[in-house]
């Protein structure tokens, strides 16, 4: 079997994810994307892009896989990887929960991690730089470099934007989390074009630089980054929202309380957004239909987010310094 027929056992697996209504005032939709087969919404890209590159020809039977990752990038390629019978090479940072290190190590041929910070506080530049040292020493290297590669944005315009486009008559505001940009690039053209009026509200985390020029120390994984992309310049967004770590630890227990969710950082920071939007223009989401995207699923964060001992030493006591 060649490896575009081993990925076609993948594709109904990945995507088509379902959308829960939450409780409460208006409709509020999210949809789950942790129930893609890997665990994120990141399933997505890894399954186009190293798709597109076998087609291309840029991936073959003897290639190694090697990419910048802050867990769930990862594990998708991972475990696309290891079904094809390819090598994986994840650069991570501290900052990836010891849940997804333990998998990536499992499904890996070889885990690099990254101990330096770089010049903005944080360690995506540093990754990168170790993933473009290894590309050039090891043979048959294919870098999907998620933060570069159009296929990245591309995927979300063809799969989720489609998807939520044929789930809905009327759409009033979509709150999508970003890092790479490619879920909000892609989603926002692809949504734009049936619903006009939408407005797409990003959320990101206090201390990443892509709404902001100030950098701090961020312990949240999955949201948030040490650079804007360009593909980011294409996104169309109406509203950038700037939650601070604190916020979105609440937003992940309430979450999980009021709508039994248990979501990743990005899923609480997407839900405490909308509630922060509808506080800041009086709205009680009455005649609106809204949509949260929840990246991932909170399991993976049970030794963080959801441990009161260590948001209590990582999150509340620092947000009461930065905030007093
Ligand atoms: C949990 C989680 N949330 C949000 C994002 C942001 O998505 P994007 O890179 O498409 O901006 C990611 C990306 O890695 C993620 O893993």
């Amino acid at each position: 079997m060649n490896l575009a027929d081993n990925l076609s056992g993948l594709e109904n697996l990945i995507g088509n994810s379902p959308l829960y209504k939450c409780t409460g005032p208006g409709a509020v939709y999210a949809k789950l994307e942790y129930h893609n087969l890997m665990g994120s919404i990141k399933d997505r890209p890894a399954l186009y892009i190293l798709k597109n590159a076998i087609a291309r020809g840029l991936v073959g039977p003897e290639s190694t896989v090697i990419e910048s990752t802050s867990g769930n990038f990862g594990i998708a390629l991972a475990g696309i990887c290891n079904r094809l019978g390819l090598k994986f090479i994840p650069v991570v940072d501290p900052n990836i929960t010891e849940e997804k290190a333990a998998v990536l190590r499992m499904l890996s041929w070889k885990v690099v991690k990254v101990e330096e910070r770089d010049e903005t506080g944080g360690f995506l530049l540093n990754r990168i730089r170790e993933v473009q040292r290894l590309v050039k020493t090891v043979p048959g290297a294919f870098n999907p470099n998620q933060y570069e590669n159009d296929d990245n944005y591309l995927c979300y315009y063809h799969t989720l934007g489609r998807e939520i486009n044929n789930n809905f008559g009327r759409l009033d505001h979509v709150f999508v989390s970003v890092s790479s940009g490619g879920t909000i690039t892609g989603l926002s053209m692809r949504l734009k074009e049936k619903f006009p009026r939408l407005k797409i509200i990003a959320v990101d985390v206090e201390g990443s630089l892509i709404f902001s020029d100030k950098p701090a120390v961020r312990r949240l994984s999955g949201l948030g980054s040490s650079m804007r992309t360009a593909m980011i310049d294409k996104a169309l967004i109406d509203e950038a929202m700037v939650l601070s770590q604190w916020d979105i630890v609440q937003g992940c227990h309430s979450l999980l309380k009021e709508q039994n969710i248990l979501g990743g950082a990005s899923a609480g920071a997407v839900f405490r957004a909308m509630q922060l939007f509808n506080e800041k223009y009086h709205i009680n989401n009455g005649g609106n239909i809204n949509l949260l995207i929840i990246p991932d699923n909170g399991s993976a964060y049970m030794n963080s987010i959801y441990n009161e001992t260590w948001v209590k030493a990582n999150i509340q006591n620092i947000h009461h310094e930065v905030h007093k």
